[in-house]
């Protein structure tokens, strides 16, 4: 009998234990969690994990960016911000401690630092939650050594808002390349910050070269379409600039004015079939008939309702480009919550 040390490939849905919880902010704390079997890790730094928890005797899955660095240890951590009614991040902050368990997927996502980043300058623009992937990418670039000069722009209500603010007034007095700028409602007197909202005079001031440089962003989508309308009025090549959003705009619904059109869905694999209208998304199908399919952001951004074609067709819906490859499209796959039918379907989930 053999015994191999190697750890698990991580497949499908594996449990994390939380070993550590901090909290950042009255509304925002850390979970460092680590997989209850050894397994193989892997993640780009701005990727998220797709958390599952139990509510109420029902699971609930939602992505959180990974705010670690693949640069530090096998650790994953993400940090979750209270939201208004929100179901998941609050259930966490007010339930999961150090010592709980959940299941995630594999780290995923295509926003993301390559690892052959080169570029002079990087700016990396957030606001409230957003940035966690930015955190994420500063700590890889900084842990790596990495020369690019890196303008760290982070707007937030309080000087009491700032998550992480030990940590990043840390790693702007010891790297002269991490330019910190905070922007906040309510200026302090306590650190150097500027007051009110990220306007086209401040950044022009704050980064005023942008040429070898790219883009990242993660905020509220008016925080990043004024971001975006700053760099294309100072003529940003907007190849350069890449953008993840954490809550849609409008979460994806199949309505549409062509009359209403049977199909039949087919899901072989589970045995699965009903009828499926083009009024609906494929997730709402699916959903219908109690698959195991996860709809976490049901907006196209997340990837987490992938499946598989194998017969018939589908009407993209999606309103961004989304996280599925070239690839991945023409072997049929299609994001459930972004679909609907155009004929009737057989899928392999
Ligand atoms: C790729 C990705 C990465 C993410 N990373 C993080 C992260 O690092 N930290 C983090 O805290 N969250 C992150 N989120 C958001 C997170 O997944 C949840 O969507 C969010 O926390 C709300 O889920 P909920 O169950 O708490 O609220 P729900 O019960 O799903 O929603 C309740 C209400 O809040 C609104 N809402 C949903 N999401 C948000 C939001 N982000 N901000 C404000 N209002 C919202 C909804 O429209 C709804 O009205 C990420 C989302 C995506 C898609
Ligand atoms: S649920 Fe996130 S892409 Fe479909």
């Amino acid at each position: 009998m053999t015994f191999s040390s190697q750890p698990a490939v991580w497949q499908g849905a594996q449990p994390l234990c939380c070993i550590e919880r901090r909290q950042e902010t009255a509304d925002a704390a850390t979970f460092v969690f680590r997989p209850l079997q050894p397994l193989a890790v892997s993640y780009q730094p701005g990727q998220f994990l797709l958390l599952t928890v139990d509510i109420d005797g029902q699971p609930h899955s939602r992505a959180y960016s990974l705010c670690s660095s693949p640069s530090r240890s096998a650790d994953l951590a993400v940090t979750v911000k209270r939201v208004a009614n929100g179901l998941v991040s609050n259930w966490l902050l007010d339930h999961f401690h150090a010592g709980d368990t959940l299941t995630a997927q594999h780290p995923t996502g295509a926003f993301f630092l390559p690892a052959d980043y080169s570029s002079a300058k990087i700016l990396l623009c957030s606001a409230g939650s957003g940035i966690t992937p930015m955190m994420s990418m500063a700590r890889w670039l900084l842990d790596n050594k990495h020369p690019t000069e890196i303008f760290f722009l982070y707007s937030a209500r309080h000087a009491d808002d700032i998550i992480f603010r030990d940590e990043l007034m840390t790693m702007a007095a010891t790297h002269p390349q991490f330019k910190l700028f905070l922007i906040l409602d309510t200026v302090t007197n306590a650190f150097p910050c500027y007051q009110g909202f990220l306007n086209p005079a401040l950044f022009q001031a704050l980064v005023p070269d942008l040429t070898d440089c790219h883009n990242f962003m993660c905020g509220p989508s008016v925080y990043m379409d004024a971001v975006e309308q700053m760099l294309q009025n100072r003529g940003f090549p907007m190849a350069n600039s890449h953008k993840e959003s954490f809550a849609p705009a409008t979460p994806l619904t199949a309505e549409t004015s062509d009359s209403n059109q049977q199909f039949r869905l087919d899901v072989p694999g589970f045995g699965a079939s009903s009828d499926i209208s083009n009024q609906q998304t494929v997730l709402e199908a699916l959903e219908s008939l109690q698959l195991p399919i996860i709809g976490a952001c049901r907006s196209g951004i997340c990837g987490s309702c992938k499946c598989k074609v194998i017969s018939g067709s589908v009407e993209d819906i999606s309103t961004q480009p989304g996280p599925l490859t070239e690839e991945d499209k023409l072997q049929g796959y299609i994001l459930a919550c972004s679909s609907r039918a155009n004929s009737d379907l057989e899928l392999e989930l």
